[in-house]
């Protein structure tokens, strides 16, 4: 046997015996159980992230509204009141999720940055909260405002109402990179973004995802989105809320407009708009029933 395979050998088996970044076993949650307004919001959801050392994975979650894509992500933060499962179990780097914990980040699609802080105070925010002292967390802090492109000497000392959009998920984003979690959960943090301020938002995560080596978790409703972040993209359709597709694609290695030049993009793009119409459609069969859009 060549040094080569031995090599590749060892390292396959060591990530086979990692625990997963994520995982769902059998995932139901159910809102308001046992009331009048009961509602199934996912039903059955199993899928395993793994934790591929030295890379971490981009899976995008795509599906129309309602489908249960927040649920997920919220289930993965372990925050209430989707958190805990109703039925099933998640796991976070081998661990049930009891609760949010410093090994998970999360950006959202609201500007959610506190008001009354500057930008500096929201970025070291969480660090503050960790007891790190003044002089390190401030160090960080500016280390990142720069990191995600914004100005330390310019915009440190600004408030989020003097912020566009797009700074203000370039401060969020840092917020949450600051603290170094294994995993990033991020609920279409680039939705409220325009067009061309969103490539530079997928650009730059791509760029610090490299350096953080960390698990994203990226839900999105654009196609596009999910096709050039993902390294692979889960499909959801509704009622009740369910993966129907995983599918693997290329790690994004190039920028964004230039990878959406591609034929494979196109081709790639068409086939999942064309998925998402059927489940669309099927979600408004007059029937209501969805279950004819089958997983395959
Ligand atoms: N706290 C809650 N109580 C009751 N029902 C809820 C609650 N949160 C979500 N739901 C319902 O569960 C379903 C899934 O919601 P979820 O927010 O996960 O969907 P989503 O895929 O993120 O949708 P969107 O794309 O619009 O953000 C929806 O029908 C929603 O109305
Ligand atoms: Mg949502």
């Amino acid at each position: 046997m060549s040094d080569a395979s031995t090599v590749s050998g060892a390292a396959a088996s060591d990530a086979s015996a990692r625990p997963p970044a994520v995982e769902f076993r059998n995932v139901t949650k159910v809102y308001g159980e046992g009331t009048a307004r009961e509602y199934v919001a996912i039903s059955d959801v199993t899928f395993t992230i793994p934790d591929v050392v030295g890379h971490g994975e981009i899976s995008s979650f795509l599906g129309p509204s309602g489908c249960g894509k927040s649920t997920v992500l919220r289930l993965v933060a372990g925050l209430e009141p989707q958190h805990p499962p109703t039925r099933g179990t998640v796991a976070v780097l081998g661990r049930p999720v009891v609760g949010p914990g410093a090994d998970r980040g999360m950006v959202f699609q609201d500007y959610t940055s506190f008001d009354n802080r500057t930008v500096l105070d929201n970025v070291v925010f969480g660090l503050e909260c960790r007891g790190v002292s003044r002089r390190e967390r401030e160090a960080e802090g500016m280390a990142w405002i720069a990191k995600v492109g914004l100005d330390p000497r310019r915009d440190a000392t600004k408030y989020p109402h003097e912020l566009s959009g797009g700074m203000r998920q370039r401060v969020a984003i840092a917020r949450t990179l600051v603290l170094k979690p294994r995993v990033i959960l991020m609920d279409e943090p680039f939705g409220a973004l325009d067009p061309a301020t969103r490539l530079d938002m997928q650009d730059l995560l791509v760029t610090l995802w490299r350096e953080v080596e960390a698990t994203v978790l990226f839900v999105t409703h654009s196609v596009e989105e999910a096709v050039y972040l993902g390294d692979r993209v889960f499909v959801m359709a509704t009622t009740p809320g369910r993966i129907i597709d995983d599918i693997r694609l290329p790690t994004a290695s190039a920028p964004a407009r230039d990878t959406q030049s591609q034929p494979w993009f196109h081709d790639q793009v068409n086939a999942l708009h064309a998925r998402i119409e059927q489940v669309e459609a099927a979600a408004k069969h007059p029937t209501g029933d969805s279950r004819h859009v089958e997983a395959r």
